[in-house]
């Protein structure tokens, strides 16, 4: 059944996940790749995702927009953006939500940008594909568009194919397509991660002053915490396809409680370049093919006891917007420290 996409009441989060499953057949083996995901962004708020590789971060965010192959997807859960139930929305919805209140960017630049249009035409297409405005007009935004990502000499960018501009050039671009639709929402999945450190800090705080400019919401993915103090008010960090740990960016820097955090953090300040892979924690990550009955963290934790491998752990709130999915979270000793 249809259901158009409403706006959202004032107050009500523009993004709700609720339990959030997403598992993969292939063969004889199913993967289960996000494991129970809760997550609400507001209006204008920023939220990263954080995590080592293989921790559920793309597939939640692709799963947002139910852009995982249907065939071969099996999705739970509950999943609203922008008050439409985007689990029931019927095709034409679905891509109206995709290219209206939704704006994605992506790792790469060249797989969003056409290499056989100019940098203008797509981005005039795309304005005119969501508004009903003459040509001219359309040339006028693109042009603010590209000025508003700060791309020097922008008239002259206009007629300049993707293949022609540097990789920071093309990253600013490629924001600038997605946001001419006038989105409310951005995802981005490591949209800086393929740019050197001095490009990704600039568009990073270029994302940051669009944010506040436009009052998008936006959920960053990213492996790198550095890109995600930059980006975010709050940090969802994900572990084995669950979260292990929420709360304001300050909070999670200066007081994590999970293990996994702690040994997030610890990686990074023991010499980790920027946009390196995390893969400094002992031991490999869950097999998503066969999980655990208890904790996903639990064969990699110092702290594990028994109990932590009998059962997943319930989320417990430690502070303001804080939570904790871990069982020493819940033990008082432990939560007055906080
Ligand atoms: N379409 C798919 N079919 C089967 N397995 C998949 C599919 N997409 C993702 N996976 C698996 O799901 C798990 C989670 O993948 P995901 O891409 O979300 O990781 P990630 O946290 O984004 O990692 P990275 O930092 O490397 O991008 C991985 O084991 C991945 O191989
Ligand atoms: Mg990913």
């Amino acid at each position: 059944m249809s259901a158009t996409p409403q706006n959202t009441p004032p107050g009500a989060p523009m993004i709700s996940v609720r339990d959030l499953r997403v598992a993969f057949s292939g063969g004889d083996k199913t993967i289960r790749a996000v494991n129970g995901v809760s997550l609400d962004v507001g209006a204008g708020e920023a939220v990263a995702l954080i995590g080592e590789s293989g921790s559920g971060k793309s597939v939640t965010l692709r799963a947002l927009m139910r852009l995982h192959p249907p065939r071969r997807t099996r999705m739970e859960g509950q999943v609203r953006v922008d008050g439409a139930d985007v689990m029931s929305l019927d095709k034409q919805a679905l891509a109206r939500l995709r290219g209206g209140t939704v704006a994605m960017v992506f790792q790469e630049p060249l797989l969003a940008l056409d290499p056989v249009y100019t940098v203008g035409q797509q981005i005039v297409e795309c304005i005119r594909t969501h508004d009903k405005v003459s040509a001219a007009e359309a040339r006028q935004r693109a042009l603010k568009a590209l000025e508003s990502v700060r791309i020097p000499s922008a008239e002259r960018r206009l007629a300049a194919y993707p293949h022609e501009m540097s990789g920071g050039m093309r990253q600013r671009a490629m924001i600038a397509l997605a946001l001419s639709a006038r989105p409310k929402i951005l995802l981005a999945d490591e949209p800086t991660t393929a740019l050197d450190a001095t490009v990704q800090i600039q568009v990073l705080i270029l994302l940051r002053e669009l944010q506040r400019e436009l009052g998008l919401s936006i959920v960053f993915v990213t492996h790198d915490i550095g890109a995600a103090v930059e980006i975010a008010d709050r940090v969802a960090v994900m572990y084995g396809g669950r979260i292990v740990e929420e709360g304001p960016i300050r909070t999670i820097m200066r007081e994590a409680r999970h293990p996994y955090t702690i040994a997030l953090l610890q990686s990074r300040q023991h010499g980790m370049a920027r946009g390196q892979r995390l893969q400094t924690i002992g031991g490999a990550p869950p097999d998503l093919a066969a999980l655990p009955p208890g904790c996903t963290f639990a064969p990699r934790c110092p702290h594990a006891r028994p109990a932590c491998l009998a059962e997943v752990p319930q989320p417990s709130a430690v502070g303001a917007g804080h939570r904790v999915t871990c069982v020493l979270a819940a033990e008082p000793a432990v939560a007055t420290a906080a």
